[in-house]
C-alpha cells in the first residue's frame, strides 16, 4: 500500500474514500454531512461509523467519542474499524482527514491501525470466483501540517508487525526453525548495518547450550541460534539486547500436552517473529542504536531421542536445570539465550516469550506480564508500552518465589508444583541467567494470537514489535 501525507484538503486528495473524525461536540461543515449527524445516523461516539456519497465519492464519519479522552490507541481502533468497512465496501484509495489538535503519535496510530486492519493471511486459500479481492491500494493522510516523516516512520513499523503476523499465522510445517533463519538472513541482506550469524545443532552443542540442545534433540528439525547484530554510526547509550523464544511447535515433548488446541502451538515461536521483524524496522529506520538480538529456534518434539523428565543438563552459565517436565521448554531455550545475548555484548535485555499459561489465567489478552530484575530498566520498558498500545502489567520477584525454583538434584528445576505463581517462577528461572545485566521478561502468550483489539483481531498480533522498535527510539 501506498501511503503519503499531504497538506491539501481532503476535498482535493484523489481518493474514493475520506474519513471523517467526529469528536463529542464537533459539527460537520458540509450539511449533508452535517444532516447525518442531526439526524443521529452519524455517532460521535467511539466506534461509529456512517456512510454517505458526496458527488460520487464516499464519506465515511468516524466517531471518535470526548476529544479530551482520544489517544493513539484509540485512534489505532477508530483507523482500523474505517479501514474494515472501506475494504468491504470495495474502496481502493482511502483519505483521512486528521483531527484537529492531533499530535505525530495519533497520526503515527492512525497509519498503523489501516495498516494493521488490512492484513490477511490467505496464503493456503483457493481465491473463489464470486468473492474479489479487495485491498486498499493508497492512503492519504490530509492535514494542514506535514506529517510526512511520521506517516513513513509508522508505516515502516507497521509493516514490520504484519510481517511478523506471517511469520506467526504460517503453520509449523512452512515456518521451521531454518525458515525463521531465512527470514533473518532476508533483513541482513538489505541492510548493511545489519549482521547475521545463523548456527545449528552442532554449534548449539559445541558452545555448551545443554538447555537450548537438551529441548532440540527430540526433533529431526535442525535448530537454529540466530544471532542479530545491528549498530548505527551515530549510536548512543548502552547495547540493547533482544531475545525472543520460537519454538516453531511445542508439542509438549514426552510431557505431552493435550490435543485440544495443541494447533496452537505454531504460535510458540512469537517472541521470536517479534524480535526479528522489530530489528528489521528499526535497521530500515536507521535509528541510533547499538543492537544485538537472539532468537532461539526449535521444535519441542517427542521421540526415542527426546528429553526424558528427570534428565539434568548444564546451561551454558554452568548452571544445571532438572527438566522435570519437557512441557516447560522455554525457559530452557531462553537460558542458553539470554546467557549469549549477554555474552555478545548486550547490556540491557529484554526476552519475549509466549512462556507460560498462568500468565494467561492472570492477566488474559489484555495485558502482557513484565517481570524485571531492574527498576530503572523496566521504567523504560513500560514507558515504550504505554506508547504503542501494547499494554505490560508488571509482576513481582521475590525470594519465596524464586525457592520454588530451586532443584532436588541440580541447581534448578524446570516446573515447580502446578497452581503456584507460574508466570513470576518461569521469570525467577530465567532472572539467574540474566544474572547482573539490568533485563525485563515479557510474558506475551495471552497477547500473542487472538489478541481482539479490531486492528489484530484473529491470528498472530505482532505483539512486542511496536514496543521494541518504540525502545529503541527513545532510547539514549
Ligand atoms: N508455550 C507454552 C505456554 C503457553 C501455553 C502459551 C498456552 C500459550 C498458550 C509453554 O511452553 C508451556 O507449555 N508452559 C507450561 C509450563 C509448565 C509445564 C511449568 C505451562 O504454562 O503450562
Ligand atoms: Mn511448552
Ligand atoms: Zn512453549
Amino acid at each position: 500500500m501506498e501511503i503519503r501525507a499531504t497538506t491539501s484538503p481532503p476535498e482535493s486528495v484523489p481518493a474514493d474514500t475520506i474519513v471523517l473524525g467526529v469528536f463529542e461536540g464537533d459539527q460537520l461543515d458540509q450539511p449533508p454531512l452535517q444532516a447525518l449527524l442531526d439526524s443521529g445516523e452519524a455517532k460521535r461516539k467511539p466506534g461509529s461509523l456512517a456512510l454517505t456519497h458526496i458527488d460520487g465519492r464516499r464519506f465515511l464519519i468516524a466517531g471518535l467519542g470526548p476529544r479530551d479522552a482520544f489517544d493513539p490507541e484509540l485512534a489505532r481502533v477508530a483507523a482500523a474499524g474505517a479501514a474494515k468497512k472501506a475494504i468491504e465496501l470495495g474502496a481502493r484509495a482511502l483519505c483521512w482527514a486528521v483531527p484537529a489538535g492531533a499530535d505525530e503519535q495519533i497520526v503515527g496510530a492512525l497509519v498503523e491501525g489501516t495498516v494493521l486492519a488490512g492484513y490477511r493471511f490467505d496464503r493456503y486459500k483457493t481465491p473463489e470466483d464470486d468473492e474479489t479481492e479487495t485491498a486498499l491500494d493508497s492512503l492519504t493522510v490530509s492535514d494542514s501540517k506535514d506529517h510526512s516523516a511520521t506517516v513513513s516512520h509508522a508505516q515502516v513499523i507497521a509493516e514490520a508487525v504484519n510481517a511478523a503476523r506471517i511469520l506467526q499465522d504460517t503453520p509449523a510445517n512452512d515456518m521451521t526453525p531454518s525458515d525463521l533463519a531465512a527470514r533473518a538472513n532476508e533483513l541482513a541482506a538489505e541492510n548493511p548495518n545489519l549482521i547475521v550469524k545463523i548456527e545449528g545443532r552442532k554449534e548449539i552443542v559445541a558452545r555448551g547450550m545443554g538447555a537450548f540442545a537438551a529441548v532440540a534433540q527430540g526433533t529431526a528439525q535442525e535448530p537454529a541460534l540466530i544471532t542479530l547484530h545491528y549498530s548505527a554510526a551515530n549510536a548512543s547509550g548502552p547495547t540493547l539486547g533482544f531475545v525472543g523464544k520460537a519454538v516453531t511447535f511445542d508439542s509438549g515433548g514426552i510431557s505431552i500436552k493435550p490435543s485440544a488446541a495443541m494447533d496452537e502451538m505454531k504460535f510458540d515461536m512469537s517472541g521470536g517473529a517479534a524480535v526479528i521483524e522489530a530489528v528489521g524496522a528499526i535497521a530500515r529506520l536507521a535509528l541510533p542504536v547499538k543492537l544485538v538480538a537472539v532468537i532461539g529456534a526449535t521444535e519441542n518434539m517427542l521421540s526415542e531421542r527426546a528429553v526424558k523428565p528427570g534428565d539434568i543438563v548444564r546451561t551454558m552459565s554452568g548452571i544445571t536445570v532438572e527438566i522435570n517436565n519437557t512441557d516447560a521448554e522455554g525457559r530452557l531455550v531462553l537460558a542458553d539465550c539470554l546467557a549469549h545475548a549477554v555474552n555478545e555484548g548486550a547490556e540491557r535485555l529484554v526476552d519475549l516469550a509466549t512462556l507460560t499459561g498462568a500468565i494467561i489465567v492472570a492477566l488474559g489478552s489484555t495485558y502482557a506480564g513484565l517481570m524485571s530484575n531492574d527498576d530503572a530498566w523496566a521504567t523504560e520498558v513500560e514507558a515504550a508500552a504505554a506508547a504503542t498500545g501494547e499494554l505490560v502489567w508488571r509482576m513481582p520477584l521475590h525470594a519465596e518465589y524464586k525457592k520454588l525454583v530451586k532443584g532436588t538434584y541440580a541447581d534448578l528445576n524446570n516446573a515447580p508444583e502446578r497452581g503456584q505463581a507460574g508466570a513470576i517462577t518461569a521469570a525467577e528461572f530465567l532472572a539467574r541467567f540474566a544474572a547482573k545485566t539490568p533485563w525485563v521478561h515479557l510474558d506475551i502468550a495471552g497477547t500473542a494470537w487472538n489478541l481482539g483489539r479490531s486492528y489484530a483481531e484473529k491470528g498472530g498480533s505482532g505483539f512486542g514489535v511496536r514496543l521494541l522498535v518504540e525502545l529503541a527510539s527513545a532510547h539514549r
